[in-house]
């Protein structure tokens, strides 16, 4: 299975770690140090949905396949206002397209869960184009009166379209029960035989716990899916990581001894979207020609659960409308 096409998008409002200052106990240096974070996107005027839906026509558009090619479509996103109908749903009419389609929930690696997936089918001839879209909101979650997760995380959508061919070598997915570290409850209808009114529980994190999680399990994948097909961490032109803190990925670097160069970030600009951040840097990297014809991506990330993932994939250049590539 290769990658054909690649978009994404972005809420318009911009705000920086000064803002959040304005009225939280925290400040530039401490969110910039602790994190690499500078500024994030929000979600003010805009919805989830219309997100995605430019994110998914940007990666149709690449793709040069029309709505109707497309025979599946799955969202990778943790929590919207909707709870039913999936978003794939609610994307798919205005889209054009006419196919099965269903929402996953694999935190922060749900868009390495949803490519597993495609992997699959493509492999199975169950569905051969495939248009995968991680539209996250999670500044939604957040608690805005307390600074722990509210500087942390931010709102995105990035999209591709996979279809039969060369590309992806390898997946590696794992899962694990670690509920106190993080996590987000939302509070249900009362029922006349369930009468406990649970509130809704905006995202709790334990952010030092993560950490350790994230950095030990990433290295486990990284080392594990470098070493079943055979590579080095050298033989990796690119390694692009999930973008929740840069001290995270730079450890996982560290660890492989390898250039800076080699681990893009775009926490710096967007915060942590969640399972949108991988395929937004691909999608710019992509369209700013950085990734070329035949590298050797290192895809990994981590989420609640806990969840982890990574895949290996030879990159195959695509070609953008250059009115449209922005
Ligand atoms: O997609 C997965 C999502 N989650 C993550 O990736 C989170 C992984 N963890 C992290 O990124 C880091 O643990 C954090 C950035 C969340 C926190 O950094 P840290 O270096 O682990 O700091 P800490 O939690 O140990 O807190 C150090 C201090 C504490 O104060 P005291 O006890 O030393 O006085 C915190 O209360 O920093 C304080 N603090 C803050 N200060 C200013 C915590 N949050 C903030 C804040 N601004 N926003």
């Amino acid at each position: 299975m290769k990658i054909i096409g690649t978009g994404s998008a972005l809420p318009e409002k911009v705000v920086t770690n000064d803002m959040l200052a304005g009225f939280l106990e925290t400040s530039d240096s401490w969110i910039r140090t602790r994190t690499g974070i500078e500024t994030r996107r929000l979600l003010s005027t805009e919805t989830l949905s219309e997100l995605a839906m430019t994110a998914a026509m940007k990666a149709l558009e690449s793709s040069k396949m029309k709505p109707e090619d497309i025979d599946y479509i799955i969202c990778s996103n943790v929590a919207n206002s909707y709870v039913t109908p999936s978003l794939s749903s609610i994307i798919m009419g205005p889209l054009g397209c006419k196919c099965p389609c269903t929402d996953i929930n694999g935190a922060c690696v749900g868009f390495i869960y949803a490519l597993d997936i495609a992997d699959a089918f493509v492999k199975t001839g169950k569905a051969k184009n495939i248009l995968i879209v991680a539209a996250e909101e999670p500044s939604r979650f957040c608690n805005w009166h307390e600074r722990e997760t509210s500087v942390l995380f931010a709102d995105g959508a990035g999209a591709v379209v996979v279809t039969e061919g060369e590309g992806f070598r390898d997946f590696i997915v794992t899962g694990d029960t670690h509920t106190d570290v993080l996590y987000y409850k939302r509070q249900m209808e009362v029922t006349p035989y369930d009468r406990v009114e649970e509130k809704t529980q905006p995202l709790v994190m334990q952010g030092r716990e993560v950490f350790k999680l994230a950095v030990r399990s990433c290295i486990k994948d990284v080392d594990t899916i470098l070493e079943r097909n055979g590579l080095t961490g050298k033989e990796i032109d690119m390694y692009l990581l999930h973008q929740a803190n840069k001290r995270i990925n730079d450890s996982i670097r560290e660890h492989l001894g390898e250039p800076e160069a080699k681990f893009p970030l775009n926490m710096t600009k967007y915060g942590n979207t969640s399972s949108a951040s991988i395929p937004i840097l691909m999608d710019e990297l992509s369209r700013e020609g950085v990734l070329k014809d035949g590298m050797k991506l290192l895809l990994s990330a981590f989420g609640g659960g806990f969840v982890t993932g990574a895949a290996i994939l030879d990159w195959s250049a695509i070609e953008y409308d250059k009115e449209n590539n922005e």
